[in-house]
């Protein structure tokens, strides 16, 4: 697949950020072209398949642990040069972080991202993006990978949104939802089948010292 260029002004990522300066999160359903979507999605498959996703952690640095009874998730985080479909995703998620740092004057330094699989049954408890000990996460980018999901699979991102309380989302494949790490409790309910997704955190400069 030939690398996706988009350029900072492309008009969906300036709806996006708007949408963020104005409410705090965005939703775009259909964000993703399907065939890159259908490639994400196989390079998270294949990744599963080779054992190399891995339980989630709560936490960062020393007091970091697994707890399943918090997230029971298992990720791999993404590097450029790893497969075509990640780097068009990457490079797509600088033309949005450029796009928020030009209108939203955040300052956003990178972006970090990683697969998720949630197996069956599997949830992620009520929490903030943003760790105590680290508020370099500013801005949430999660991006689902599943064909044709249905309510009644469950899975749903729920969010706890100050313009209009609790809201659910399901996690189709090509839908972007964005927030603000600091700002947006939400929570992953459980689902019947492999929840696949990209989660992604776009961070600052970090306060510390030499
Ligand atoms: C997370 C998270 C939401 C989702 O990984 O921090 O909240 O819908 N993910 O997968
Ligand atoms: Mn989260």
């Amino acid at each position: 697949m030939r690398a996706m260029q988009i350029s900072s002004d492309h008009p969906l990522l300036l709806r996006i950020v708007d949408e963020l300066a104005e409410h705090g999160w965005s939703q775009q359903n259909i964000f993703l072209p399907m065939d890159l979507t259908r490639a994400l999605a196989a390079e998270c498959r294949k990744r599963a398949a080779e054992g190399e996703l891995a339980p989630a952690a709560v936490g960062r640095g020393p007091t970091s642990e697994i707890r399943e009874a918090i997230r029971g998730d298992r990720i791999q985080w993404i590097e450029p040069g790893q497969a075509p479909a990640c780097d068009s995703y990457l490079a797509l998620m600088d033309s949005l972080r450029e796009a928020i740092n030009r209108g939203l004057f955040l300052g956003l330094e990178d972006f970090e991202s990683h697969f998720a699989l949630y197996p069956p049954g599997a949830f992620y408890l009520r929490h903030l993006d943003r760790f105590r000990d680290d508020d370099r996460r500013t801005v949430s980018a999660v991006l689902y990978l599943n064909e044709a999901w249905l309510p009644q699979e469950g899975g749903q991102l729920r969010m706890y949104l100050k313009d209009r309380g609790e809201y659910d989302v399901l996690p189709t494949g090509g839908c972007l939802v964005v927030f603000l790490s600091g700002e947006v409790p939400h929570e992953v309910l459980p689902a019947t089948r492999d929840r696949l997704s990209l989660t992604g955190w776009f961070r600052r400069r970090g306060n510390e010292p030499f």
